[in-house]
């Protein structure tokens, strides 16, 4: 199915940094990348939180948390620019365009990504669009929602009992379906960890296709919606009922999923422990 396309919303903050400072006196416009990390504002780097005061527009992505958007400069422009696989979205042709336009006119540009900006996040694109313009281009890194999740639950992704390697896995191509480039027999290797992100849709072709390339059904496997915001769900269980736990979870919010044997030790938690800690 097409996905459908949305022009950028133009947001206005009702809370944001009216107590900030402003930021540090400006040159020549520039872009910086900025990961938002999982939603959980404290999990914010303090880089990420001075270049959010010195902004003069922000264009951020659906994911990025709500409480984040309250520490941008209240001069600033917001710009909702979101892209969520199923929805509406913003062709990411215009956002190159907007940024090149704000930084053309000496603005300083903070494009804000939710987890960190190299994780499945087009920032390779709009780095490479911004260095062909000549436009000063920075990253800022963020928590990236895989380990974000791996602390929230209190498992190690690379227990050396359990796995000698991780991989960050998408669950979702161009066209909505599994990506075809997937090696299958590889990423079906009992020592790895495997994190999918953008796999909520997917999951269930996702189990089929490890199983017969040789991963054991009653391999360990978590699904956490939400990481580390107050509506945070988890679910943990064997790869055979992967499926229907991850869709106990709901596809409206960001699920993260999570398979292997590091995650076995997720079995025996009580899995809304430290949960109320949002609530
Ligand atoms: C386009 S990718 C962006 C990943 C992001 N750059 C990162 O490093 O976390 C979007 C996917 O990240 C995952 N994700 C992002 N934030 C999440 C969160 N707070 N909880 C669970 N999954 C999340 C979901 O799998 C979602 O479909």
């Amino acid at each position: 199915m097409p996905v459908q396309q949305r022009k950028p919303v133009e947001v206005k903050l009702v809370r944001g940094g009216a107590a900030l400072p402003p930021g540090p006196d400006k040159g020549p416009g520039r872009v910086t990348l900025v990961g938002a990390g999982p939603g959980d504002p404290e999990l914010l780097t303090l880089k990420a939180v001075k270049a959010l005061q010195a902004a003069d527009v922000v264009l951020f992505d659906d994911l990025v948390g709500d409480g984040i958007l309250d520490l941008v400069h209240r001069k600033a422009r917001c710009l909702a620019v979101g892209k969520r696989g199923g929805r509406a979205s913003c062709r990411q042709q215009d956002i190159d365009d907007l940024m090149v336009k704000f930084a053309r006119k000496g603005k300083q540009v903070v494009r804000l990504k939710s987890g960190d900006p190299m994780i499945f996040g087009r920032a390779g694109e709009e780095i490479e669009r911004l260095r062909r313009e000549g436009i000063a281009v920075e990253v800022i890194p963020g928590i990236t929602a895989g380990l974000a999740m791996a602390s929230a639950l209190g498992i190690s992704l690379t227990h050396r009992d359990h796995a000698q390697s991780v991989r960050f896995v998408t669950g979702h191509s161009r066209h909505g379906t599994l990506p075809d480039t997937l090696d299958w027999r590889g990423l079906a290797d009992a020592r790895t960890t495997l994190v999918v992100y953008m796999g909520g849709r997917t999951v269930g072709d996702m189990v089929a296709r490890l199983v017969a390339a040789g991963l054991p059904a009653e391999t360990p496997a978590v699904a956490v919606r939400s990481v580390s915001r107050p509506s945070e769900g988890r679910w943990a269980g064997p790869l055979s009922l992967l499926a229907e736990g991850a869709a106990g979870l709901g596809l409206d919010e960001p699920i993260l999923i999570a398979i292997g044997d590091s995650l076995g030790a997720a079995q025996a938690l009580d899995m809304t422990e430290g949960l109320a800690a949002f609530g």
